[in-house]
């Protein structure tokens, strides 16, 4: 089973990255032959500062690194070291219809939020589903949020393939239900829009923890801890026995929030302490990521060959 998931560098990845997509890539990573690239590609739908967009790819690199992904079992690869992707988004691009990409929430969700119109941001979801048929991707780990892309790739898999023969396989959308939304500082789901995020290696990690905001129940009051964000985020780091107690001693009463975000502080730095002296380490040694990124281009390119050249061949040239 191939296993491929795509992650965008435009910012730095925070707590709802970590929990929401990079965590069940790292489980899978023991359960098939697994890929996952930098999508600067499609990162430049929103990033325009060169230098920004080149140093956030090497950044999600380290931190994906850090925290687990082992690049002896998952091929990493920045998705413009994969030049045939665009190649093959034109292809793709000539059987899409239109009305398939206008209906597509993410593009409508951009110009709501004031984003210009683009044929880059327009034309997103096929180059998202060159990058997964490209590879052969039986699974496709994603966000609820790219559900909807994950469908239109299988949308043009079927018209190519009724158009030109069975090339490409038929991929699925892996989401995982038990992953919830997690929240952010004010309680909105986490994300760098929203300005509510707790970064993976946040030095203010303190400061926003703290700042993280609760009702005004009074200390000693019983409160049902359900719901309330900074329980939801202390039970993702936190053992089952420990999140039973949290829960236990907020619904007796006489346990404040300040607390329970000194346990949860406590229960972030337990888990990314490690994964923080690992990438220290890393960035020591640039010519080390580099190879490591060349590495997995280079076998990315080999998984793509074949398949690029059935492609040519069917579409005539
Ligand atoms: P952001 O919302 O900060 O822009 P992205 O859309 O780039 O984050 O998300 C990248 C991945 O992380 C996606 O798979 C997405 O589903 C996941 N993710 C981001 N934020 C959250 C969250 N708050 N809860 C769960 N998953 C999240
Ligand atoms: N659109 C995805 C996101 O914003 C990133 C992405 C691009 C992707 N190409 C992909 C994810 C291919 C999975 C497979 O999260």
């Amino acid at each position: 089973m191939r296993i491929l998931t795509g992650i965008q560098p435009s910012g730095k990845l925070h707590w709802g990255n970590y929990f929401g997509a990079m965590k069940s890539m790292f489980d899978l990573q023991e359960k098939g032959e697994n890929f996952m690239f930098i999508a600067n590609f499609h990162a430049m739908t929103t990033v325009r500062d060169g230098k920004a967009l080149r140093d956030a790819t090497k950044e999600v690199a380290l931190d994906y690194l850090a925290c687990g992904l082992d690049p002896n079992k998952t091929v990493m690869y920045r998705q413009s070291d994969v030049p045939e992707v665009q190649e093959l988004a034109w292809y793709l691009s000539c059987l899409t219809p239109m009305g398939l990409l206008e209906r597509c929430h993410s593009y409508k969700d951009k110009m709501a939020h004031g984003f210009e119109a683009t044929h880059g941001l327009f034309a997103y979801p096929v180059l998202m589903a060159a990058d997964i048929l490209i590879m052969n991707a039986d699974l496709v780990p994603v966000g609820k949020d790219q559900k909807q892309h994950l469908e239109v790739t299988r949308d043009l898999c079927q018209k190519f393939n009724n158009a030109y023969g069975e090339i490409f396989k038929m991929p699925d959308a892996y989401i995982p239900e038990t992953v919830a939304t997690i929240p952010g500082t004010d309680g909105q789901k986490m994300s760098k829009s929203y300005h509510n995020t707790i970064e993976l290696f946040d030095v203010s990690a303190k400061k926003k923890v703290m700042g993280i905001q609760t009702d005004s129940t009074p200390m000693e009051e019983p409160k049902e801890p359900e719901g309330n964000s900074v329980y939801e985020l202390y039970k993702l780091f936190a053992t089952k026995e420990e999140t039973e107690a949290m829960a236990a001693a907020f619904r007796a009463g006489g346990y404040g929030y300040g607390t329970a975000k000194k346990e949860l502080l406590n229960a972030y730095h337990r888990l990314f302490d490690p994964f923080k002296a690992r990438r220290d380490e890393l960035v020591k040694d640039p010519d080390a990521l580099e190879d490591i990124l060349q590495e997995g281009a280079k076998k990315a390119r080999a998984a793509a060959a074949p398949t690029m050249e059935k492609v040519r061949k069917a579409v005539g040239l």
